[in-house]
């Protein structure tokens, strides 16, 4: 069976002091939680000491992007190397944010995943149609597509790292959710996709999670469809009350 992960993306968000506050009081709150993988994204700066309040904990950390390269002239940019080394798990790669504001493309977020992979670390990959692609009536078109770019060249093997988050891009942020049938029949389009790439078994284990303005009013609604397997949380990953609401809502 494949397992439920709840991931909170907490986006440019948080202080590294606020995030040791966040983590002791998150901690005892989804503590004994074992029916799914918790983990927390956070800014690169917070990783560090995320990892240290988060020691002993359910709680699994991660960053939010990563550079493909191993080093070299990249001035900003962060290796998967340098996250491994300070105890990161996981990477969110492909957020629409990134493809949106700062020009990832299917290629660039191919070779992060890859980097990450090699390096030992679990991906949080990010894909999902705009608007217009939706009232166009071609999502499944796009999402398929975007499965397939994104992993391209990845092994049946590196895929039991991989998570896929399907998020609609018009629901991010907006408060607008795409409605549980909606979301479902999506992330079936993606399962079939791994299906036709790596056969039934890996489709039928691979974690995909929705992600999207779900919060921990329409958490449980959205985590019950079958294709479901958990949740990418922004907002509602900031606020501590909220954020165990959905792991709860999980179980
Ligand atoms: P919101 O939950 O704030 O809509 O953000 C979703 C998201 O982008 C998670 O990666």
């Amino acid at each position: 069976m494949r397992r439920t992960v709840i991931a909170g993306n907490w986006k440019m968000n948080m202080t590294p002091a606020q995030t040791k506050s966040f983590i002791t009081e998150l901690a005892p709150m989804v503590a004994g939680q074992d029916k799914c993988d918790i983990v927390l994204c956070v800014p690169y700066v917070d990783i560090a000491t995320a990892v240290e309040a988060a020691k002993g904990t359910n709680i699994h950390i991660g960053a939010e992007n990563v550079h493909f390269a191993e080093s070299g002239a990249y001035t900003g940019e962060i290796s998967a190397k340098m996250l491994c080394e300070i105890g990161t798990e996981y990477v969110i790669v492909g957020h629409s944010e990134r493809r949106q504001y700062f020009g990832e493309t299917d290629a660039t977020v191919n070779l992060r995943t890859k980097a990450a992979l090699a390096a030992g670390l679990k991906v949080i990959l990010c894909l999902g149609e705009v608007k217009d692609e939706r009232l166009a009536g071609i999502t499944n078109e796009v999402v398929s597509m975007q499965t397939k770019l994104d992993l391209a060249g990845i092994s049946a093997e590196e895929l039991k790292n991989v998570i896929i988050a399907y998020e609609p891009v018009w629901a991010i942020g907006t408060g607008l959710t795409a409605t549980p049938e909606q979301a479902d029949e999506t992330c079936g389009v993606i399962r079939e996709t791994v299906a036709a790439l790596y056969g039934r078994d890996a489709a039928e284990e691979i974690t995909i999670q929705y992600g999207g303005s779900m919060n921990d009013a329409n958490a449980a609604e959205l985590l019950a469809q079958p294709n479901i397997d958990g949740g990418l949380i922004g907002g509602a990953s900031l606020v501590a009350k909220k954020f165990t609401a959905i792991v709860d809502a999980a179980q």
